[in-house]
């Protein structure tokens, strides 16, 4: 019979395996702690237990001892082990309690801890070397029949996990995940805050829409066809606490976007969010990296600073893409000129054109490990997604070449071909063609889905314990948009600075025009990005207006502020939760938040967002109007689509 508490659920769950060792990550969490001139008396002083279950060792062998916590698998799992000897006299109504109580039910036990009969020692756990004699235990609350087991290896739909979330929150891979998070905030905290002056300002949830960007949510208010709107980040709010003499500004965020859950993604998210005064890019780049190797985990190996950097158009050009995985090579090649004089058609007809370039990628130890029906895949994948074609050519043990085109390849374009990619026996290549923006970011998504293949046939090339960061700069001020080519969109947001020395550009070729705009990529993910901002008034209302065609009246109280002597200043944002995604190693930035939406955006536990009665909605001036078609029933169930106000 096992004791786990949380603390005891945390013992275990920071010393999983997850890194290269072992061990905790940052040491016991019982210690006391000291602020100021002040001493913080132990935890344990706060609560009606002695100790923590977790906490127990030989050296309290002997001690009496009160614990609380919830039973736990018998003889299967760790914490404090419990023994109702017979020598004790309730040991009856003990045995009861212990033995008949439900598991997860919650208990309080009193007794003597003693050392485990010899043989029966656990190495592998904090407390294996002890148990408690217990003489009197008290059933604080029974626990129902469970609808899952709380195992971490019994699996169980995740839509179940987000509807019981307060008992998946037991397992311990959430619990260190939670755990975990809360001490690297903790860290961070403490490298902005206490070691480089930045103050920690709470921000706004209610507030006025943005133009650009993501879709808000929108909040009602009482006053009829006004709306709040939630920030897609605090960026208006921390270049206006620079405005305020803030100096350095550091929140953990909350941030809102209407865009659809994905395994990287929430409509809810948490930012760490910062901005400083008088600084410039590399000043910003410096304090990221010295925070996250400040804050990294000990049981992971170091974050070695400074983070390598790539222009955009190089990571566009050599990965096909602005958030490049460097982890493993296969990298885009540049074969135009092996095919200048080919009889491949559709090389031919790519060629042809202004903007024609033939580019490939290795895929190395592809023709041993891709099946035809991976081929399949990545060709359909080509035409219908990029309706680019896509030509395999390999390279086989034997040094043969085959392909579908192979008796079109000429000898003197493998030989330049294999020179110029590096092919080894048994590669395959992967090569398209098309204009340069086109093929690049077709064979970037097929280098990650071969190295997907190729992974789930046991070809490890990228290591889970590796953090590869990089910075990728140089990013265009503008690009266009998707639905309508002959408008610009901010590549970041529309308070980015230009590159000084593209300036010129803005009034000829904006689209030309750098930024100075910076993102973190970690492991192919984009973990932060930022921007020193324009502080200039006059530029910012041009950018807005004439550039971008917003509507400037919407922020006209930072083109205000900005007149009013802004500082020169700039600031970036961590995904918080994808980071900790990143560290933890966990499928899902949902398993690194206590709380999260389901892929839809829904609260499976509460059932939110919820219908409300339309008396309800009557101080809002909200009428909630159902497509003609829509069941009532499924009106239930849906939230409002069409509000009218
Ligand atoms: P940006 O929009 O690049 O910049 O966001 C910064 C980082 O936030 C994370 N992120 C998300 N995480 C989870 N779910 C989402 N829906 C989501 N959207 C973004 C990413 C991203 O890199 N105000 C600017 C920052 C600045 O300029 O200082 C901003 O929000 O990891």
């Amino acid at each position: 019979m096992y004791l786990g508490s949380w603390l005891s659920r945390l013992s275990r769950g920071l010393s999983r395996p997850i890194g290269k060792t072992t061990q905790p990550v940052w040491g016991s969490l019982s210690r006391s702690l000291t602020l100021g001139a002040q001493r913080i008396p132990e935890f344990s002083s706060f609560v009606a237990r002695t100790n923590t279950c977790g906490e127990l060792r030989s050296s309290h062998l002997g001690q009496e001892v009160t614990l609380c916590g919830w039973i736990q698998y018998r003889r299967l799992e760790s914490v404090s082990q419990l023994r109702s000897g017979s020598s004790v006299g309730s040991a009856a109504s003990v045995k009861k309690i212990l033995c008949e109580a439900p598991l997860e039910s919650v208990v309080k036990v009193t007794g003597t801890v003693i050392s485990r009969p010899p043989g029966q020692e656990n190495s592998k756990m904090p407390t294996g070397e002890i148990e408690i004699r217990v003489k009197t235990a008290e059933l604080l609350n029974a626990c129902k029949k469970l609808p899952f087991e709380i195992k971490d290896f019994m699996k169980k739909t995740e839509a179940l996990r987000l509807q019981y979330r307060y008992l998946d929150l037991r397992s311990f891979q959430m619990q260190y995940n939670l755990r975990l998070r809360s001490q690297i905030v903790m860290r961070m905290r403490e490298y902005l805050c206490n070691l480089h002056g930045f103050v920690d300002v709470e921000t706004p949830t209610l507030f006025k829409r943005t133009p650009g960007g993501a879709k808000e949510f929108l909040v009602p208010s009482r006053e009829p066809g006004k709306f709040y709107s939630l920030p897609q980040s605090p960026q208006q709010f921390k270049q206006l606490l620079m405005v305020g003499g803030l100096d350095r500004y550091f929140q953990v965020a909350r941030c809102y976007r209407d865009e659809g859950s994905r395994p990287d993604r929430q409509p809810e998210f948490t930012q760490i969010d910062i901005e400083m005064s008088f600084v410039d890019q590399t000043g910003i780049q410096r304090l990221i990296e010295g925070l996250l190797q400040y804050s990294w985990p000990d049981d992971k190996d170091p974050v070695e600073i400074p983070f390598p950097s790539m222009t955009f158009a190089e990571a566009l050009a050599t990965y096909g893409t602005d958030k490049p995985d460097i982890r493993f090579g296969m990298k885009i090649v540049d074969i135009s000129d092996v095919f200048r004089n080919t009889e491949i058609r559709f090389l031919q007809d790519a060629l042809a054109k202004p903007q024609g370039t033939v580019k490939a990628i290795c895929v190395p130890e592809g023709a041993k490990y891709l099946r035809k029906q991976d081929i399949a895949f990545i060709r359909d994948f080509a035409t219908q997604h990029f309706s680019q074609e896509v030509l395999p050519v390999f390279l086989n043990a034997k040094r043969n070449w085959s392909s579908p085109f192979a008796k079109f390849i000429m000898e003197e374009e493998r030989l330049e071909l294999s020179r110029l990619m590096e092919i080894q026996e048994d590669d395959m290549v992967l090569l398209t063609a098309g204009e340069h923006e086109k093929a690049c970011s077709l064979l970037g998504k097929l280098r990650l889905q071969c190295a997907d293949l190729l992974e789930m046939r046991g070809v490890v090339l990228r290591d889970p314990a590796l953090f590869s960061f990089l910075w990728v700069v140089d990013f265009p001020l503008f690009v266009t948009k998707e639905e309508s080519p002959t408008e610009l969109e901010s590549a970041h947001h529309p308070f980015t600075a230009p590159n000084p020395s593209d300036i010129y550009l803005l009034y000829t070729e904006p689209e030309k025009v750098r930024g100075q705009h910076y993102d973190l990529v970690l492991n192919g993910s984009e973990i932060g990005g930022g921007s020193i901002r324009i502080h200039d008034a006059q530029l910012q209302r041009y950018i807005l207006a004439t550039l971008l065609k917003e509507d400037v009246k919407l922020l006209s109280h930072l083109l205000q502020a900005l007149d009013y002597g802004a500082p020169p200043h700039g600031g970036i944002a961590l995904g918080l939760d994808r980071l900790l995604c990143l560290v933890t190693g966990a499928p899902s930035i949902r398993d690194v938040i206590a709380f999260p939406k389901s892929y839809r955006g829904h609260d499976l536990m509460s059932s939110a967002p919820d219908s409300v009665p339309p008396e309800e909605l009557k101080p809002y001036h909200i009428q909630v109007t159902w497509p003609a078609d829509s069941e009532e029933e499924n009106a239930a169930a849906t939230p409002s689509k069409n509000l009218s106000s």
